[in-house]
């Protein structure tokens, strides 16, 4: 494949400092080198620019820094159209999941000037699907998915079209920290949902093929949405909210090479690496495992 790789160094979607560092923390760990050691041709798009939190306000406690995160937002959607215009598949880091406001909506209106529609699988502890009226933080990490669905944050709304993704080619799998308010919005959205339980009761193959069956019935492709605050604490340190309980470094690695496997992924990003929270770089070298079995790469 042809990956172009788009760097999102964004943190004003959360309250933990560091995550705008996340980009670097990937490339330091050897992303481009290790996924053309695969065969895949890898250039590096650089940053898209992102305001310091310093020299802006916050705004409104509801959506805090909720202009400057729309702004990043069509920024780099329009990066992440440009990279599949040309041919490359889009490989997004960041940066906190506001991002994904952004690549989602870039991905989206690609397919949509060619009448085809995308699914979404979203990977994740959190189903981030908080509205400003809902959310109990205001930050805009917790909401991407409510922009997206159109439930809210028409800010968000970039390209100006909703829902971004069909509710039934929508699929988040892992959650396992869910706000009350977002219980109701994801039955409002009619989102698919698979949880830690769901995991644990039927196995990460059984849940990956039937989320990768809905995310792909009737569309091109999906794009992957990974948070790495979907990982184990254990074995993902460096995120700003991490939850107990999350897949094992197997599971994980598991859940890829099944994508891979089937070979329809659009598009891919990987959120919520938090450099200052880390273990001396061990979640970013994750990030960059987990990218190179989402690529296709096997034990044998
Ligand atoms: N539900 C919480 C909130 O809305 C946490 C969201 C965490 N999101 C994330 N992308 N890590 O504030
Ligand atoms: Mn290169
Ligand atoms: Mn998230
Ligand atoms: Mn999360």
């Amino acid at each position: 494949k042809k990956i172009r790789v788009l760097g999102v160094p964004l943190d004003l979607g959360q309250s933990r400092r560091g995550v705008d560092m996340g980009p670097s923390a990937v490339r330091v760990a050897g992303l481009e080198a290790k996924l053309e050691a695969l065969g895949h041709v890898v250039e590096d798009g650089g940053n898209v620019s992102v305001p310091l939190a310093e020299t802006k306000d916050p705004g409104p406690h509801s959506a805090k820094y909720l202009s400057e995160i729309a702004q990043t937002c069509q920024k780099h959607a329009d990066l992440v159209l440009k990279a599949l215009e040309e041919g490359r598949v889009p490989l997004a880091l960041g940066g906190d999941h506001s991002m994904a406001a952004g690549t989602v909506a870039g991905v989206a209106e690609y397919y949509r000037r060619q009448n085809q529609k995308i699914g979404l699988l979203w990977i994740d502890a959190h189903s981030d699907i908080n509205t400003p009226e809902s959310s109990p933080s205001g930050n805009v990490h917790g909401m991407p998915l409510a922009a997206l669905m159109g439930l809210s944050v028409p800010e968000l709304n970039i390209y100006d079209f909703l829902p971004k993704v069909q509710a039934d080619n929508c699929v988040l799998v892992g959650v396992r920290d869910i706000d009350q308010t977002e219980k109701e919005n994801i039955r409002k959205a009619g989102i698919h949902v698979f949880t830690m339980r769901d995991i644990d009761e039927r196995g990460m193959r059984a849940v990956m093929e039937e989320a990768l069956r809905l995310a792909g019935r009737n569309t091109v492709g999906y794009h992957v949405s990974l948070d790495m605050d979907w990982v184990d604490p254990e074995d993902a340190p460096g995120v700003g909210t991490p939850v107990w309980g999350g897949a094992t470094y197997r599971e994980a690695h598991l859940a890829m090479e099944i994508i891979a496997d089937h070979g329809r992924m659009t598009s891919f990003e990987i959120v919520e690496v938090n450099p200052v929270l880390d273990e001396r770089n061990q979640t970013a070298e994750l990030a960059v495992e987990l990218a190179l079995s989402a690529f296709g790469k096997k034990i044998l």
